[in-house]
């Protein structure tokens, strides 16, 4: 293929450059607006942050505090979304709309305080209202500490790498049109590489993604998946790779040739320059085994040698698991293991014995309806009540994964949250079913992360299963794939007070009422409570 896509070149931000920033306290400005942008031969307005798709990246140090103004120059209610950053006792800027706040309205302002703790690695940031973080979307960046050094040797260089879903038409038309018919919405016209669809597409020759690689030298890639809703498999035509991160969080590195990564997810991945200087194809490509319409289409990028001599006559692809290849997922995905080290430890081992707060199956039959008020107001100032709490067991126990599963398929509508003490040990079961489309669920949780200590296909088994758990170095994440007609079962110490969404990140579902909310109450102290909220939060339409 024709390769003119080199005004395009991928700029590494080599680590020196990061030093500048000396104090732990960033500030940062997002301007949301419409911008028009053209891909697969389709121009379209559409919102973005600083007219920049992907978005702006945020680069702090682990422990620091960014402070985001965000301004709303679009024409409806927009929140942000921190992914994956915990905000201990902060949950006023974690952003879900209508969960922790109301909507920036179009010419309002709000500044989050976003208050890292533990995180080091790669997480990043998305709209959370409706379907608009299809475009509103950024990496966040945390390095070590000043002093501390990765528990790796230092790469050369370091790289973003943003996987989106890009559509032809207006996406809040799309969801809007398909929640009035209560129909599938048309999935994504196609992938993007840090914003460019690539080789395979119409009308891509000159948008392709490419990565400017020197022979010898290792790199950081730090790959998020703001995939909408299908789960991807990512490769390098004849390079191996190291996945030495998820999450935000250190695990045993692991070589391979390709990954599976959920929409949610991150992986920091280490790539040695060490082929032959030439070209060489990047593609990710679905992982999708189910029956529901999706898009199967395949997004490239190029890894360029820069003292590679001329473009090959054929530029190699990576092969990839085709698009129904579970074994290829799980044999990925399992071989994910916490570092577990001395200075990055785990504490699953906590967790040990089930103390009363289990909840067990997939939302267990309440298809929750987000309210039109915000839900951590309405406890913070109002004392909301208990009445309707979330159940801690599914209304019948059934076999979850059979094919009679599809008898169970009317779920209740509710507005209904978890309540859960402060400093208990929480074990969370994600009981996958059989009812219409089985498919896989990325179950991501708000201002936690957690410990995936066990997942297998069939039903969950109360005596058998527990015996099958990873409690030595069980990874730590905040968005874990549940396999089709399987569970997953993780754990974490509820340290964190504060109103906190839980929701599959595949935006069909979470639609369709695949969420819930965990209420963590406030512990004794002032430390061990929700903060004060700040003087400016959006106010909620009447
Ligand atoms: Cu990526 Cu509710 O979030
Ligand atoms: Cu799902």
């Amino acid at each position: 293929m024709e390769v003119k896509q080199m005004l395009l070149l991928g700029i590494f931000f080599l680590n020196g450059l990061l030093l500048s920033m000396a104090s732990n306290v960033h500030h940062y400005s997002f301007i949301l607006k419409e911008t028009n942008f053209t891909r697969l031969c389709f121009t379209k307005p559409m919102l973005t942050v600083n007219e920049q798709f992907p978005g702006p990246t945020i680069h702090v140090r682990k422990g620091d505090t960014a402070f985001v103004n965000v301004h709303n120059d679009g024409q409806y209610g927009v929140t942000i979304h921190w992914h994956g950053v915990k905000q201990p006792q902060n949950p006023w800027s974690d952003g879900p709309e209508n969960i922790t706040q109301c909507p920036i309205q179009p010419g309002k302002n709000f500044t989050y305080e976003v208050i890292f703790s533990d995180e080091e690695g790669t997480l990043w940031w998305h709209a959370h209202s409706d379907w608009s973080r299809a475009t509103v979307h950024g990496h966040i960046v945390i390095l070590p500490e000043i002093g501390k050094t990765y528990p790796f040797p230092e790469p050369y260089a370091e790289q973003t790498i943003f996987l989106a879903s890009w559509f032809n038409t207006d996406v809040k038309e799309l969801i809007d049109d398909a929640t009035l018919v209560g129909g599938d919405p048309d999935p994504s016209d196609g992938f993007t590489i840090n914003g460019w669809p690539g080789a395979l597409y119409n009308c891509s020759n000159e948008t392709i993604y490419t990565l400017g690689v020197e022979y010898g030298k290792t790199y950081l890639l730090r790959l998020v998946s703001g995939v909408m809703n299908e789960e991807m498999f990512f490769g390098i035509a004849g390079h191996n790779f190291t996945v030495v991160a998820q999450d935000a969080a250190y695990i045993k590195p692991i070589v391979t040739s390709y990954i599976m990564i959920t929409p949610g997810q991150t992986m920091d991945i280490l790539l040695t320059a060490d082929q032959s200087p030439s070209y060489y194809y990047i593609a990710a490509s679905p992982f999708f085994d189910s029956g529901a319409p999706f898009d199967n289409t395949t997004t490239t990028a190029i890894l360029r040698y820069t003292n590679a001599t001329a473009v090959p006559s054929s530029i190699p692809f990576p092969s990839l698991p085709s698009t129904t290849d579970k074994e290829s997922a799980d044999n990925f995905t399992t071989k994910i293991r916490a570092l577990a080290s001395e200075d990055h430890p785990i504490s699953a081992g906590n967790c040990s014995g089930p103390q009363g707060n289990r909840l067990a199956a997939s939302l267990n039959n309440i298809s929750f309806s987000i309210p039109t008020i915000d839900i951590l107001q309405a406890y913070y100032r109002f004392n909301l009540s208990r009445d309707d709490e979330f159940p801690n067991q599914p209304p019948v126990y059934f076999n979850f994964t059979g094919d009679e599963a599809d008898d169970y398929i009317l779920p209740e509508v509710g507005t209904k949250a978890k309540w859960i003490e402060y400093g208990a040990s929480v074990e969370i079961v994600y009981q996958g079913t059989n009812i219409g489309n089985a498919e896989n669920h990325p179950m991501h949780l708000h201002g936690y992360s957690f410990y995936v200590v066990g997942s297998a296909y069939g039903n969950w088994n109360e005596t058998t299963s527990p015996a099958t758990y990873n409690l030595i170095d069980p990874p730590e994440v905040n968005t874990v794939g549940v396999p089709k007609n399987g569970w997953t079962a993780v754990r974490f110490v509820a340290n964190n007070p504060g109103v906190w969404f839980m929701h599959c990140h595949l935006e069909r579902h979470a639609s369709w009422g695949m969420d819930t909310v965990i209420i963590v109450k406030n512990g004794p102290t002032n430390e061990t409570s929700i903060r004060p909220p700040p003087p400016n939060l959006p106010t909620c339409a009447a």
